[in-house]
């Protein structure tokens, strides 16, 4: 393992990887079915010809930019888990920011109604659903695939039948008025999207990325609905580009939402919009 986990480091390294170590344990540890502490524990231990061939394999799709979370097949966010695949976005840990806010929000103790816009893998919706026993939650996205995903994660968390799972284009076929709207919709502009990594590029799903015209039109787009489904003294919470903040709190002061403010993520970007239904 040891000898294995050094060549595959330079491999990567090679390769362009950004952490190769770390990434070379973790698919050592995915392929081994084993956490990471052991590679520690027993260095010395030698690999079967079978789990070389399948690390061998599992190693040449990484380094042809293959994203890690999709050869592993799942991810962790806000401490549970989630299956990941082609289908839809590879949860990121701003949106679990995002989802600590909306948390911190929410009222625990009624039962309040949330939608979930692009829920992509369903991690907004799960995590409301197993965070907020009381919740019902509304899970849309245009994508069907995306759907399905996040059926198999709202089962996999033991939420399915809190979570109703609706195929629209944002707000159209949503029906009724809810306490908590969150969404992480797509946000990059379309000039940039040819020149994000391959990795991210060419295997996650363009509806998933795609913000049109600086970025800010699907943001417009729902923005503009939110306010006829909240119900009065609703939260609307969502995730934006940096440098997008202004024009998008603009935009729901214009709706009639008001506290419209700019929250900034971990790493000190613009990356949240909140704003309240009066
Ligand atoms: C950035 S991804 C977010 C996925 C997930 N909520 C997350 O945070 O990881 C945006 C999602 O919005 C969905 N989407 C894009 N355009 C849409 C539309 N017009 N109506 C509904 N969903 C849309 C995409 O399919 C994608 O799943």
């Amino acid at each position: 393992m040891r000898e294995i986990l050094s060549w595959t480091r330079g491999y990567f390294k090679d390769g362009g990887i950004l952490k190769p170590r770390l990434e070379a344990e973790i698919l050592l540890a995915h392929v081994l079915d084993v956490e990471r502490l052991h590679l520690y524990l027993s260095p010395d231990r030698p690999l079967t010809v079978d789990e070389r061939t399948r690390f061998r394999e599992i190693i040449k799709e990484r380094r042809a930019q293959v994203p890690l979370q999709h050869l592993i097949g799942e991810v962790t966010f806000l401490g549970l888990r989630f299956r990941v695949g082609k289908e839809a976005l590879i949860p990121r840990p701003e949106s679990e920011e995002l989802l600590e806010k909306a948390l911190d929000l929410a009222l625990r103790d009624r039962e309040i109604s949330c939608l979930d816009l692009g829920t992509g893998s369903g991690v907004l919706a799960v995590c409301l659903a197993r965070y907020l026993p009381l919740a019902r939650v509304t899970a849309v996205d245009l994508s069907r695939e995306a759907l399905s995903l996040a059926r198999e994660n709202a089962e996999l968390n033991n939420v399915f039948n809190r979570i109703n799972f609706l195929e629209s284009d944002w707000f159209n076929r949503v029906e009724g008025k809810f306490d908590l709207i969150v969404s992480n919709p797509p946000y990059i502009a379309v000039e940039e999207l040819a020149s994000l990594p391959v990795e991210i590029r060419e295997h996650e799903p363009r509806v998933a990325l795609d913000g049109g015209r600086n970025g800010v039109e699907r943001i417009e787009a729902l923005t503009r609905r939110a306010r006829e489904h909240m119900r009065p003294g609703a939260s609307l919470l969502l995730e934006i580009g940096n440098g997008q903040g202004e024009s998008v709190v603009e935009r729901m002061r214009e709706s009639g939402l008001v506290e419209a403010k700019v929250e900034r993520d971990l790493a000190g970007k613009e990356r949240f919009v909140i704003a309240q239904c009066p």
